[in-house]
């Protein structure tokens, strides 16, 4: 078997200590690393202790002249299978975005012909920052692959997505992508996946919220990604962690969920798995409701948007594939042809979430078992974990795609 060789960038950030653990990691599975290091990296790992890990020599001068002698930049960036930025800093995707070649680092990303991955790392309000955002949108334009950011505590203290994806789960996502565009036909697809349930505040301590675990939203993300597709996840509250290779947006309300979904636009395909509260209260009580004398307190509710029927009717900007579920009691397959004809999309993934006779249920169990819904008829899938049933709908997904649905 040929060696892959990764081209690894690692930029200033905390996280560049996790770099280490993803090169040892590489190298234990064969895969030859040739690292970059910008100046700001050097700052938080040592070029010794890289090269030791990398076993290579560390590149961190454009003008270096023994490497310049031989277009060092131009060989660097070629001689790779893949890419890899990691920890990808604020500043470093700017500059990637802008094209800008001011160092080794940026000079190897324009110069290269390769597919490029980054894992973001930086404070969560640098993440959300418009500009980040922006320079995401456009590297993901490029076809630049992104593992992470996660969500969660950070060296500066604070909480929130921007933390650098574990070593072992940008391990996984290099690994895939080493393994060639065959087992990658969505590579290139922009999908956007909703998924787990929403909560709608009625004063502060109090939520309306169902269910909904997330688990097959966050199965369904996966299975994309793993088919290579960029997969935006637009999610309500779960406990679930974000999957190799997909960007997460975290929301809670309807309201907020419809939002980050219209930013997620455009995409190649829209697959609506969220249980989204039909109702929201009309007014969040400002401070705790108290049992007092007055009795409970009336709780008045308005509709909130319907995202589904908002994306397969987005004009110009709609998904080639915009794809529901539907949640259902009873008469899963009347009620799911209604809301197929209801909501505009072009296929329902329809399930039963009652009980079964054990007392199982669909929501927050690992099982499902789905009946497909479109305008040629119906397909019945077998019971099956969340994984499988997502891993068929993603493979059935791709094959739309590439037979141009909606084109
Ligand atoms: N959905 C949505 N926005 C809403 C409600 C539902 O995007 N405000 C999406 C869900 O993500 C799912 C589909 O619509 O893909 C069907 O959801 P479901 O709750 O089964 O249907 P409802 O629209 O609530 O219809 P009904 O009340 O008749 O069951």
């Amino acid at each position: 078997m040929n060696t892959k060789r990764v081209l690894l960038i690692v930029g200033g950030g905390v996280a560049a200590y996790k770099a280490l653990e993803l090169v040892r990691r590489l190298r234990k599975a064969g895969v030859a690393v040739r690292p970059v290091l910008t100046a700001a990296g050097a700052r938080f790992v040592t070029p010794l202790s890289l090269a030791a890990l990398a076993e290579d020599a560390v590149r961190t001068d454009l003008f270096s002249l023994e490497d310049e002698a031989g277009m060092g930049h131009i060989q660097l960036s070629r001689a790779a299978d893949l890419v890899l930025v990691a920890p990808a800093t604020a500043d470093l995707m700017a500059r990637a975005a802008h094209g800008l070649a001011d160092d080794l680092a940026t000079t190897a990303l324009l110069a290269t012909d390769k597919p490029v991955m980054m894992a973001p790392a930086m404070n969560v309000r640098m993440w959300r920052h418009p500009a980040t955002q922006r320079n995401l949108a456009t590297l993901a334009a490029d076809g630049v692959a992104f593992v992470g950011p996660d969500e969660g505590a950070m060296a500066c203290g604070e909480f929130g997505p921007g933390r650098m994806a574990e070593p072992e789960a940008i391990f996984r996502a290099v690994m895939q992508a080493l393994e060639g565009p065959r087992a990658r036909p969505l590579a290139g697809r922009r999908i956007l996946v909703t998924a787990g349930p929403t909560a709608e505040p009625i004063d502060p301590v109090r939520v309306l919220t169902n269910r909904s675990s997330g688990k097959q939203g966050y199965a369904i993300a996966a299975a994309l990604a793993d088919l290579g597709a960029q997969v935006t996840l637009v999610s309500g509250p779960t406990a679930l962690d974000v999957p190799p290779g997909v960007v997460r947006a975290s929301v809670e309300t309807a309201r907020e969920m419809e939002a980050a979904c219209q930013a997620a636009l455009p995409v190649d395909a829209a697959i609506c798995v969220a249980a989204v509260s039909d109702w929201r209260p009309d007014a969040v009580f400002r401070v705790k409701l108290k049992k007092g004398h007055a009795g409970p307190p009336a709780v008045t509710l308005v509709e909130n948007p319907d995202i589904l029927a908002g994306l397969s009717a987005a004009g110009p900007n709609r998904p080639k594939l915009v794809v529901g579920f539907a949640a259902e009691t009873n008469d899963l397959e009347d009620n799911a042809r209604a809301k197929l004809a209801r909501k505009g999309c072009d296929w329902i993934v329809a399930n039963d979430v009652a009980a079964d006779a054990a007392g199982e249920t669909v929501m927050g169990g690992d099982q499902n078992e789905v009946m497909v819904i479109d305008a040629q008829g119906v397909e019945r899938w077998p019971r099956a974990g969340k994984a499988e049933v997502a891993r068929r709908l993603a493979a059935r997904i791709a094959t739309a795609l590439a037979a141009g649905v909606g084109a």
